[in-house]
């Protein structure tokens, strides 16, 4: 199949760089020219792990190219996949469609023979259809079927989430379009794979309910995180012990310093505002939402608990600040509120972060940058884990307690064990676990 990629994000270049390792062939177009001549050159704009390799090996290969100009590209496919982005827009929080929607016209314009176009950015329930329209409005002649082709990616693991997915959805009513992603798709599905055929408009809202569903979870286990602290109970002990019940599932049960990233609270703020405007209000998700961005400050009360409550001149060291471990993403990240409340509590913020620094440093500009975790634990007052890397997982805790001013960890994450760091001699307070 020839498949194109409007859109050389996160998510179109994972796409086009795992469809192009089916055996497809695909190009990735983008208006960035720096952009594509940097992928012209092997680099890659986003940090996810393998992803280099997969992009090498498949230009080397012929099968996946990059250019600026869509109008060859488009008028060769079978398929032409829509993947930029959809912030939120300022002010009142619906998805902006603005990409999408510019996009859909130049596509048009290109179109020869029969295509499918897909959206696969995370678009509103009833995009497809505008979509749609816009296409034959500016190319009636066009031979085209409009289908909506959620992604499901977790950024850090989102190769392996495109090659062994829980399901593909695939929401077009058109029999023909049905085949051509059935095909695309095949590499997948060999064995009776996990493809869903449905409507477009309920493709379109599987994506939003699935996001909004994850994200109530984690806001539930936080909030009954907060429960077991006050009542002397263990919040990953409840999670394990509901987890086993396989109508609930231990996924997404870890308690922690609330949610961010680039989909979760995009898509349940666009979720809330989808429903506000059909009448059919989502009061559980608007909780969600409310409960989450008051978690980032509460943590930051958390730390200055632990600190016995005066925070004037203490130095603390952050561990961690994307949003979650392998990526260098720092949208929506927990640490921004978390750090900017500690700073405006009057503490010095010292931080080290794996992957994130340079995005970091234009959130949080007056922190100081550290060389590694032990350089950032020098002389702090309290050390926070925000984010749970791998590097952070097995410190020399005797290292650790040596360069610190004062032995305070605040283990956001929950990544000791909480007699381990006591016999270490710590104060150690997490996420919990009853020993706040
Ligand atoms: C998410 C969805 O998982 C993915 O299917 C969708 O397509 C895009 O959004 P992503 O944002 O990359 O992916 O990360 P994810 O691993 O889902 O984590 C999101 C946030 O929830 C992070 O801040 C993470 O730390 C937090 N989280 C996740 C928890 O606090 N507890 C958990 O148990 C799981």
């Amino acid at each position: 199949m020839r498949i194109t990629m409007i859109g050389t994000g996160y998510v179109g270049l994972v796409s086009g760089a795992c469809f192009a390792d089916f055996g497809h062939r695909v190009t990735c177009v983008d208006k960035d020219a720096g952009k594509i001549a940097a992928l012209h050159r092997g680099e890659i704009p986003i940090f996810e792990p393998g992803l280099d390799e997969l992009v090498a090996a498949n230009v080397k290969a012929g099968r996946l190219d990059f250019t600026t100009d869509l109008t060859a590209p488009v008028g060769e496919a079978d398929a032409v996949f829509i993947a930029v982005g959809t912030p939120s827009r300022r002010g009142d929080g619906h998805a902006d469609l603005s990409y999408v929607y510019a996009a859909a016209k130049e596509i048009a314009a290109a179109l020869q023979g029969f295509t499918v176009v897909v959206t696969k950015s995370t678009v509103p329930v009833g995009t497809g259809d505008e979509v749609e329209r816009l296409i034959r409005e500016t190319n009636p002649a066009a031979d085209v079927a409009v289908a909506s082709n959620p992604e499901f990616l977790r950024e850090g693991a989102a190769i392996r989430d495109f090659k062994f997915p829980d399901r593909i959805v695939i929401g077009t009513a058109d029999e023909r379009a049905r085949k051509v992603l059935g095909e695309i798709y095949r590499p997948l599905s060999l064995n009776q794979g996990p493809l869903m055929y449905t409507a477009r408009r309920t493709a379109e809202l599987i994506k939003y309910a699935a996001n909004a569903f994850l994200a109530t979870k984690i806001t539930f286990i936080n909030e009954i995180a907060d429960l077991a602290e006050k009542v002397g109970a263990d919040v990953q002990d409840v999670a394990r012990g509901i987890g086993m019940d396989n109508r609930i599932g231990p996924k997404f049960l870890h308690a922690g310093p609330g949610f961010g990233g680039s989909c979760f609270p995009k898509d349940t703020r666009a979720l809330v505002k989808i429903g506000l405007d059909y009448e059919a209000p989502l009061r559980i998700v608007e909780a969600v939402m409310a409960v989450n961005d008051n978690r980032k400050r509460a943590m930051a009360r958390k730390v200055s608990a632990a600190l016995g409550g005066n925070m004037r001149g203490k130095t603390v060291a952050v561990l961690g600040l994307t949003f979650k471990p392998d990526t260098d993403d720092m949208r929506e990240a927990p640490s921004i509120p978390l750090v900017t409340s500690l700073t405006d509590m009057g503490a010095k913020v010292k931080a080290f972060d794996p992957a994130g620094m340079d995005h970091a440093k234009s959130e949080l500009p007056d922190i100081t940058y550290c060389e590694d975790a032990y350089d950032c634990a020098k002389g702090a007052d309290a050390l926070v884990i925000v984010t749970e890397w791998v590097q952070f997982r097995a410190l020399d805790l005797s290292r650790l307690k040596a360069a610190m001013a004062q032995p305070i960890v605040v283990d956001l994450r929950n990544i000791y064990r909480p007699a381990e760091m006591a016999e270490h001699g710590f104060s150690y307070h997490s996420v919990g676990r009853g020993d706040a």
